[in-house]
């Protein structure tokens, strides 16, 4: 557990790490200082596959997006030891990615073994859905790419079925790459699923997607959700001030909190047994409820905040300047 907490603490403390999402625009934001072409791996895990896509094309820049931060900061760890300079590492939800990147701002995107989603239910979720597909299209150059990869033979050929609702025909396609022609060195980078999948005797299948700037015209794009909702601050007690909190430090079943002076805005962990731990940048007005003990504690300052469950507390935080790592145990 802790190595995890620790990793999630990396992620925000690599410079090559960053966090999108719709409090954290990361339009405009220039990662490379140059004006080569830009490669997406979407939902990339530990992104093995795009770091060595970085070591063969150092005349290409890669971003690698991931929800999963741990994962995202054992990628970032390797990419810092072997002083890559053309790859960061986005934690992001997909979803989002509008929101984030500027049209036809990108010229080629790897999908690679995403979570095939098998229930009918969970269709939205397949990022070779329709609603994604035309993402993509819209962040891809005219002349962009997408290139696709799993071992799951009914999300492939899900995918090859929406492609020919909107007659988007793939450039080429197999279900076997190891075994056909189309193998290449770059297509041929096992990821880290990839390596699984090999050793259990899978099939992977393989698509290469031209961009069509014409074909999703008319398909409107579908709304960009919004993750956490970010509400105005009505203070309706008392507010404390820090200095009311320092007596709860470090002390067993009340909260910890501790500091860091580095560019992160917001992230939450609710997967401990025992504590939460919210990570905060900013000065914090933070409130935080238990429904058993009906305790308040609240920073002050004024602003937009954040509002989440979780579990039986409710957590409020807003953005400003500094961070912080509030540890939470469920016990307060
Ligand atoms: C099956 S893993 C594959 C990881 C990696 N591409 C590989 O082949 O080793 C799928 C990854 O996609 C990520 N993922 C799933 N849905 C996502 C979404 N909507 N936005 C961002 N990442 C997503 C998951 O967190 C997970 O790391």
């Amino acid at each position: 557990m802790r190595r995890k907490i620790q990793k999630k603490l990396n992620f925000f403390k690599y410079p090559n790490c960053f966090q999108a999402n719709e409090n954290q625009i990361l339009k405009g934001h220039c990662f490379f200082d140059n004006e080569n072409p830009i490669v997406l791996e979407l939902g990339c895990g530990k992104a093995t596959f795009s770091i060595q896509l970085a070591k063969n094309h150092l005349n290409q820049n890669f971003i690698a997006i991931d929800t999963k931060i741990n994962r995202l900061a054992d990628g970032a760890k390797i990419a810092l030891e072997e002083n890559l300079q053309n790859i960061v590492f986005i934690q992001m939800h997909i979803e989002q990615i509008l929101l984030h990147f500027d049209n036809q701002m990108i010229d080629t995107i790897w999908i690679t073994f995403p979570d095939p989603y098998p229930k009918d239910r969970h269709e939205k979720h397949r990022l070779t859905n329709l609603k994604f597909l035309n993402y993509y299209h819209h962040l891809l150059k005219s002349d962009g790419k997408i290139y696709f990869k799993t071992d799951n033979i009914e999300l492939f050929n899900y995918t090859l079925n929406i492609l020919e609702s909107v007659h988007w025909k793939p450039a080429e396609f197999t279900f076997d790459l190891y075994q056909s022609k189309l193998i290449n060195l770059d297509n041929s980078i096992p990821t880290e699923y990839e390596k699984k999948f090999i050793n259990e005797g899978k099939k992977i299948c393989y698509l290469k997607l031209d961009n069509s700037p014409n074909l999703l015209e008319n398909i409107p794009l579908e709304p960009i959700p919004v993750f956490s909702t970010v509400k105005e601050w009505i203070p309706n007690h008392e507010i404390w001030s820090l200095e009311i909190l320092k007596p709860y430090q470090n002390k067993a079943h009340e909260l910890i909190f501790e500091e860091y002076d580095i560019n992160m805005q917001f992230a939450r962990t609710n997967d401990f047994e025992k504590y939460f731990w919210v990570l905060i940048k900013g000065e914090i007005r933070l409130e935080i409820v238990s429904k058993e003990s009906q305790n308040q504690l609240k920073f002050h300052q004024y602003g937009h905040i954040i509002d989440i469950t979780l579990g039986d507390f409710k957590v409020y935080g807003i953005t400003i300047q500094r961070t912080l790592l509030v540890k939470v145990p469920k016990s307060l």
